[in-house]
C-alpha cells in the first residue's frame, strides 16, 4: 500500500533534512539518526533508553539533565536505573550541557515519547507515515482492492499445508487480515505487528472473530520491538507481510521486511511474497496528454504552460489501459526477496531496450510491479500490469514535455535509475536517459 502524505508532510521533509551527529551515551559511537542511535544503545548496551524514561516519567528538563549527568559522570548503561532511581542527575547544574553541541539534546522527547502501554515505538521522525495507517479509510481501499487481497488469501490458505503448526510473523498487519488468513490455515502462533494506531482495531477484530488464542497483536515499530520481553518467538518458520508501495519501492518498507528476514526468519523460514518484479514500457495516450500537459497551454484563453515543467518531473498514479502500451514491456529489476541485499532494492539502474512493433507517438513511460508467491505448494502471482485487473498502486506514469514520434520496427535504448529522495527517504527520485536523443529526465515520486 501507499501512504500518502498531508499538510505536515514539510515538517517531516525538514526533520529529515537536518544533519545531525549523535554520540552514543556509553561508548564513542555515532550515528545520524534518533532511531539508530537508540538501536544501538539497545542492542549493544541493553538499555532501551527512551522507555526506561518513560518509566521514571521524566519530563524534557530531567532528560536534557539525564543526558548531561549521564556523560559527566560516565555513567555505564547497567548503572542508568540506579540512578534514576536515585534522581542525582535532577540538579539545575545537569541543565548546562557536557558535550558542546550535543546532539542528543535535540531528541523531541515531549513531542515523541511512546504513550504508556506502546512497546518499543520509535517515531521520531516519522510520524506522518505512521498516522497515515491509522484511519480506516487507507485499509479500506487495501481491503476492497480483490486482487490483492485475494492473491495474499490465496497464497495462504491454499498452502495450508505449509502453515498447519507453524509460527507466523505478520509485518505491518494493518486491520489483521493476513494474519487472520493465516490462523485460518491453521498456524499455531501468528504474530502481528503494526507501528500505528489501527493495531487497536486489529486487535479488537482478532477477538471479535475469536483467534485471539493464535494471534497476538504488538504495536511498536518492527525493528525496535523486544520479543524476549514480550515472551514472543524470536525466530519465525513463515513471514507475511504486505509492503508494497507505488512503483514497488516508494514509501520504504522493504528494508523492515529484509530486517525480518535477517533476524527473526528461521534457516528453513519462508517469506511471503518472496519474489518481484519491475516493469517498464511506452505509452501513446494523446487524451491523456491533452489533459494534463496540453491543458496548462491555453487555460481559459490563458498560458499557464509554467505548469508543465512540474506535472512532467512528477511521476503520476493512475490506471492505464493496456491498449497505450505501445512498445514491448522491459523488466527493469527483479528482486529475489529471500536473498537479496538491502542495496538491490536501494539503488536501482537498469538498461532498456524499447521496441516498437507499429509507429507511435510516445507521450511517456509507464512502470509496475509484480509480486510472486512461491515455493510451497501452490504458486500466486499479484500482478499490477495495465493488461491485468486494475489494482489500488495503478500503474506510475512518467510524462514527456514534448511526444517522441517513433518508427515500426524501431527501438528505444535507454537507462533508468531509481534512487531514495535524500529529504524525504519514502519518496523516490527517478531518472531517465534516451540514448538516441541524448535526453536525461527527472522524476519524483513522492504522492
Ligand atoms: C500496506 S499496509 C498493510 C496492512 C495489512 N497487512 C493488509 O494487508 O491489509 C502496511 C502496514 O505496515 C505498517 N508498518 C509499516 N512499517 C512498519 C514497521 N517498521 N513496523 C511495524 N509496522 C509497520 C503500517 O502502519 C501499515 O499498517
Amino acid at each position: 500500500m501507499d501512504y500518502r502524505s498531508n499538510s505536515s508532510e514539510d515538517e517531516y521533509e525538514e526533520n529529515q533534512t537536518d544533519i545531525l551527529n549523535i554520540r552514543c551515551l556509553f561508548c564513542s559511537v555515532s550515528f545520524g539518526t534518533f532511531e539508530n542511535i537508540l538501536v544501538h544503545i539497545k542492542e549493544n548496551h541493553q538499555l532501551d533508553f527512551i522507555d526506561k524514561c518513560r518509566t521514571f516519567n521524566l519530563d524534557i528538563f530531567q532528560f536534557f539533565k539525564l543526558i548531561n549527568y549521564i556523560r559527566k559522570n560516565e555513567i555505564k548503561s547497567t548503572e542508568v536505573e540506579a540512578v534514576l532511581e536515585s534522581k542525582s542527575y535532577n540538579v539545575e547544574s545537569y541543565m548546562i550541557p557536557t558535550l558542546e553541541d550535543d546532539h542528543f539534546l535535540m531528541f523531541d522527547f515531549e513531542e515523541n515519547l511512546p504513550k504508556k502501554g506502546v512497546i518499543n515505538l520509535d517515531n521520531n521522525s516519522d510520524i506522518d507515515y505512521i498516522n497515515s495507517y491509522s484511519h480506516f479509510g487507507i485499509h479500506h481501499t487495501m481491503l476492497s482492492d480483490k486482487e490483492r487481497t485475494l492473491a495474499y488469501k490465496d497464497a495462504i490458505i491454499e498452502n495450508s499445508e505449509a502453515f498447519l503448526g507453524k509460527s507466523v510473523l505478520d509485518i505491518g498487519c494493518g486491520t489483521g487480515i493476513l494474519s487472520l488468513f493465516a490462523a485460518q490455515a491453521g498456524a499455531r502462533i501468528v504474530v502481528a505487528v503494526d507501528q500505528s494506531d489501527i493495531i487497536d482495531n486489529a486487535t479488537m477484530i482478532i477477538q471479535q472473530n475469536g483467534y485471539e488464542n493464535v494471534i497476538k497483536t504488538v504495536k511498536g515499530k518492527l525493528e525496535t520491538i523486544d520479543w524476549k520481553l514480550l515472551n514472543l518467538p524470536t525466530q519465525y518458520d513463515i513471514i507475511i507481510s504486505e509492503w508494497m508501495g507505488y512503483f514497488l519501492l516508494f514509501e520504504g518498507m522493504i528494508d523492515t521486511v529484509l530486517f525480518a528476514r535477517d533476524n527473526l526468519m528461521t534457516n528453513e523460514g519462508k517469506l511471503l511474497p518472496n519474489r518481484s518484479k519491475m516493469f517498464f514500457a511506452a505509452f501513446s495516450d494523446s487524451n491523456f496528454y491533452e489533459k494534463n500537459v496540453d491543458f496548462w497551454n491555453d487555460v481559459y484563453g490563458f498560458k499557464m504552460s509554467s505548469f508543465i515543467k512540474d506535472v512532467t518531473s512528477e511521476a503520476m498514479v493512475e490506471v492505464v489501459n493496456g491498449e497505450n502500451i505501445c512498445s514491448s514491456s522491459e523488466v527493469i529489476l527483479e528482486l529475489d526477496i529471500s536473498k537479496c541485499s538491502i542495496e538491490s532494492a536501494l539503488q536501482v539502474n537498469s538498461k532498456f531496450n524499447l521496441r516498437f512493433e507499429q509507429t507511435a507517438t510516445i507521450h511517456g513511460f509507464v512502470g509496475w510491479f509484480d509480486c510472486y508467491f512461491e515455493g510451497m505448494f501452490k504458486s500466486v502471482t499479484l500482478s499490477t500490469s495495465p493488461f491485468s485487473e486494475s489494482t489500488h498502486w495503478k500503474q506510475t506514469i512518467f510524462l514527456l514535455k514534448e511526444p517522441i514520434s517513433i518508427e515500426a520496427g524501431k527501438s528505444l535504448k535507454g537507462e533508468i535509475e531509481i534512487l531514495r529522495d535524500t529529504s524525504n527517504a519514502r519518496a523516490l527520485n527517478v531518472g531517465l536517459y534516451l540514448e538516441q536523443l541524448n535526453m536525461s529526465l527527472q522524476y519524483n515520486i513522492s504522492c
